[in-house]
């Protein structure tokens, strides 16, 4: 993000790209020789052959300042190099992060402070199943086929468990895909999979790109058809690009949707047809906040059309907000697929205590459904509620979902030249005035303009970013546009906070 910035206040037209069509070696040649030109319109990156094409937000560096480093081979220079999407605004919000009264801890889930939830016994301590122990293995197998509503009992020999659903994106992967290979995946998605997916194992990424309008067969905005992973696959091969797998992401960060059981089966379908596996992430499954949203999860199906090709992911990161804890767990029937994601597990194991108190979380079904879930859902409605109302006020549009905890908004109109590097500078406008929006092609989104607000958060907290993002982020322009309506608000609640919050306010919205 960066160096877009630096170039694009310096007035250069060109950026620097990594190549991700490109093997390791090459894409380490291009930043090396700063090839450049990778930044362009969405039609000139899409009239690109798949082999060449380069994307611009993941995975590049400044290449005034890159140093091929001698002691790393090429694919550790890229990693070297390589800096994800969301790096910098985290890096942001750890070293200034909005604190009321010495942080309260808002985010932690109190249940795993609990005293039975912590044991050091032996068994913990020793080297594992890398599969996962056994006793979590079942609790999860009971867990999912309760939660997925499973037609029959899953089985815990099909459930393998690890340290996230990044690792697991890395792990399957490897053992679906050679080097070269790639998988398939509609855009706007969460960034981290191009980390996951390229980054460790130079798996490449084809992208069917989704947008906002509504033709052919698409009936809302940034929908998801067949058709449009079929000509993303047929372009793919037709420059000779193998496709080996299809992800979907189920409830969809970053648009919020969730898939109709038809549309699950139509493509689920097309993945048989083309002899694809498919990875399907449901890590927001528990996070459908609105009771007129129904979920279906693949694992509930009475019928899986490529059962041996069909591999099912979930994790705690999101449904029981604990993302330091490190877990995430895969349900494949395909014991060639879990015995090889097994042995990478090696790499990527639970520690045999937080096995433990995983076990002990997703045990408690009472609590689960009683308190948390009851709670949590509530919470978030209300929060989106909030949030979207005060869209509506201001005038912007935005895609109105059920799940998950973040709101696809459409800033469009407010970019005077509708580029991806306007769209950059916008981002770094929010945050440095401590606003942490993440920007459309942050998820490879195909049109600039769009930008993901997390709405998770307390109301006051809220009211507070909004100040901020209203009154300190927005070019004039918009503030202009915007001030007739912000009347509307009531600012009377931001008076007292404006000084004493300020400037070392910074929440994630
Ligand atoms: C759709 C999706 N999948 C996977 C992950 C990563 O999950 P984990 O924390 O289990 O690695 C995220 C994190 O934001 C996500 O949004």
């Amino acid at each position: 993000m960066l160096s877009i910035l630096k170039q694009s206040h310096s007035g250069s037209s060109s950026s620097l790209a990594m190549p991700r069509g490109l093997d390791f070696s090459q894409a380490l040649s291009e930043i090396a020789g700063m090839g450049g030109g990778g930044g362009g319109d969405l039609q000139e990156l899409r009239a690109r052959p798949l082999t060449e094409r380069r994307v611009d937000m993941h995975g590049f560096c400044n290449p005034g300042d890159f140093q091929r480093s001698p002691y790393l081979s090429a694919r550790g220079n890229i990693a070297n190099v390589f800096r994800g999407s969301t790096e910098e605004g985290y890096k942001a919000y750890h070293a200034d992060k909005y604190d009321e009264d010495k942080n309260p801890n808002v985010s932690e889930n109190p249940k795993l402070t609990q005293t039975d939830m912590n044991l050091m016994e032996p068994p913990l301590l020793q080297y594992p199943d890398w599969k996962g122990h056994m006793f979590l293995r079942e609790e999860v197998a009971r867990f999912l086929t309760y939660y997925c509503k499973a037609p029959a009992p899953l089985k815990a020999e099909n459930v393998i468990v690890l340290n996230g659903c990044g690792s697991l994106f890395s792990a399957l992967a490897t053992v679906l895909c050679d080097p070269g290979e790639a998988v398939l995946i509609a855009t706007p998605f969460y960034g981290g999979i191009t980390q996951s997916v390229f980054l460790y194992g130079n798996v490449k990424l084809v992208y069917a790109y989704l947008d906002s309008k509504i033709t052919g067969t698409s009936t809302r905005p940034f929908q998801l058809t067949v058709e449009k992973l079929e000509k993303a696959l047929q372009d793919a091969r037709a420059e000779g690009v193998t496709v080996r797998a299809l992800i979907l992401l189920n409830p969809q960060n970053p648009l919020g949707d969730i898939y109709s059981l038809s549309e699950l089966r139509d493509y689920l379908e097309f993945a048989k047809r083309h002899e694809l596996h498919v990875i399907v992430d449901e890590i927001y499954m528990l996070s459908v906040f609105d009771e007129s949203a129904t979920f279906h999860s693949v694992l509930g199906m009475d019928r899986l059309p490529d059962p041996q090709r069909t591999h099912v992911m979930w994790g705690i990161s999101k449904d029981f907000a604990v993302s330091g804890i490190r877990f995430g767990t895969l349900y494949t029937e395909n014991q060639d697929v879990a015995n090889a994601v097994g042995s990478l597990c090696y790499f990527h194991g639970v520690c045999g205590p937080v096995q433990h108190k995983v076990a002990q979380l997703l045990r408690d079904r009472d609590w689960i459904n009683q308190v948390y879930l009851r709670a949590n859902h509530a919470r978030l409605k209300a929060a989106h509620t909030y949030v979207t109302d005060e869209l509506k006020t201001l005038g912007v549009p935005f895609l109105n979902r059920n799940a998950g905890f973040f709101v696809w908004i459409d800033f469009r109109k407010y970019l005077r030249t509708g580029t991806f590097e306007e769209e950059m500078l916008l981002w770094r406008r929010f945050l440095d005035n401590k606003v942490l929006l993440s920007c459309g092609k942050a998820f490879e989104c195909s049109e600039p303009g769009w930008f993901r607000i997390i709405f998770a958060d307390k109301t006051h907290r809220l009211q507070l970013g909004e100040y901020c993002f209203l009154f300190f982020s927005l070019p004039p322009e918009f503030l202009q546009h915007c001030f007739l309506l912000s009347l509307i608000l009531d600012l009377s609640c931001y008076y007292p906070l404006i000084f004493s919050v300020f400037p070392p306010f910074l929440s994630i919205l």
